[in-house]
């Protein structure tokens, strides 16, 4: 079977650990325990493959050289921004261009996602913005929310999944 390796990045409280215990779990945390670093272990079939993930869940708090650690760990990265901070959403591209230097560029595989869609009244990135960030960064896209579970919480980690065994 196939395993990968996958990280999540993104600022402190974006909702990193409410997607992938989401993911995990189908639940939801309310409270906000800021991560120190966690991973978690999952099998599941994807297009008739079984594919081990293991996935390292880092803290928006961490610093640059636990940072580079995990950008080097990984096979394919999730970056997360909180669409209702628009900050949040500035520091894709820094994360990327980190990612890069880390990484080779051809062994770059990552998706983007914006959490956090429930909060619709409190929105500071729109949809559009968020699908013109990920083609200049020619990544997959999701808009979704841990909280409600809409927007295929799976998807994600699945098409980094298979865009990691395709590479
Ligand atoms: P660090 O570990 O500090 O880097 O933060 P994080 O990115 O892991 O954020 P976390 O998952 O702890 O979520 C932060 C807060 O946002 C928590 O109170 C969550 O309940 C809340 N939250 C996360 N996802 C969503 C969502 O989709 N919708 C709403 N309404 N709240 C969310
Ligand atoms: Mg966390």
């Amino acid at each position: 079977s196939a395993e990968v390796k996958l990280a999540v990045f993104g600022r402190a409280g974006v909702g990193k650990s409410a997607l992938v215990v989401r993911f995990l779990t189908k639940r939801f945390i309310w409270e906000y325990d800021p991560t120190l670093e966690s991973t978690y272990r999952h099998q599941a079939n994807i297009d008739d493959e079984v594919v081990s993930m293991e996935i390292l869940d880092t803290a928006g708090q961490e610093d640059m050289l636990q940072r580079e650690g995990h950008m080097r760990w990984g096979d394919g990265f999730i970056i997360v921004y909180d669409i209702t901070d628009r900050g949040s959403f500035e520091d894709v591209v820094p994360l990327k261009n980190l990612l890069e230097e880390v990484k080779k560029p051809k062994n770059l595989t990552l998706v983007l996602v914006g959490n956090k869609a429930d909060l619709e009244h409190a929105r500071q990135v729109s949809t559009e913005e968020g699908e013109r960030l990920a083609a200049e960064l020619s990544c997959a896209f999701y808009e979704c929310s841990a909280c409600t579970g809409e927007g295929c919480i799976s998807e994600p980690f699945h098409e980094l999944c298979r865009e990691v065994r395709r590479r």
